[in-house]
């Protein structure tokens, strides 16, 4: 047995560990603390966007760049020990193909849209609690970019789920 061969279920199990965090994460905000964080009080709403979100960000991030990279260590692993059984004229290479490319979707939409309304969101909560005013336009739009991010992010992540799994078990 090769090397390469014997490193498959230790990758799937990493692969799926980092997913089960992401996918995790993504529901927990998506289902959650996304529709029920405007019905806190502001005090108690600018607590959890400073303490909390921050925090949430970089631990969805890792666990996204994780399932990806540990998702691309299986392909080359496949690869490497049947060349053909990634193509995409068979079902199993496409269905992982389809899969891979929504998580690859999920991840960009994470990192162009998510992430740095997040960020927005952050720094003009900080500002309106060192200055307390109303909440400027931009603090809803940052949430509102935030919110359908998580949504439309948890829809691809889902879908590669399916398809992930659909493909494995033929
Ligand atoms: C670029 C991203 C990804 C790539 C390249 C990738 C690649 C793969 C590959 C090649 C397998 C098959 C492993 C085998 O035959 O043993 C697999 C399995 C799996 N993937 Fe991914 N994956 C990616 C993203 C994701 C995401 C985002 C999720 C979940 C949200 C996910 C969940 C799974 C699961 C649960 C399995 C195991 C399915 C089963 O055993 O029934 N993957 N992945």
């Amino acid at each position: 047995m090769s090397l390469a061969l014997s490193l498959l279920p230790y990758l799937l199990l990493l692969h799926i560990l980092s997913a089960v965090g992401w996918l995790g994460g993504a529901m927990v905000f998506g289902l959650l603390i996304g529709p029920t964080l405007p019905s806190f009080n502001p005090a108690a709403r600018a607590e959890f966007v400073l303490k909390v979100i921050p925090k949430y960000v970089r631990y969805v991030t890792g666990f996204a760049l994780m399932t990806v990279v540990f998702g691309i260590l299986l392909v080359g692993d496949i690869e490497s020990s049947n060349s053909s059984a990634l193509s995409l004229s068979n079902s199993f290479g496409a269905y992982i193909a389809v899969g891979a490319t929504s998580a690859l979707l999920a991840l960009i939409v994470a990192i162009t849209v998510i992430g740095p309304a997040a960020k927005k969101l952050v720094s003009l909560t900080a500002e309106l609690v060192k200055n307390p005013s109303p909440p400027p336009p931009d603090l809803m739009k940052a949430n509102a970019r935030v919110r359908a991010g998580a949504s439309a992010g948890l829809i691809l992540l889902v879908v590669a789920l399916i398809f992930m799994v659909a493909g494995v078990s033929g």
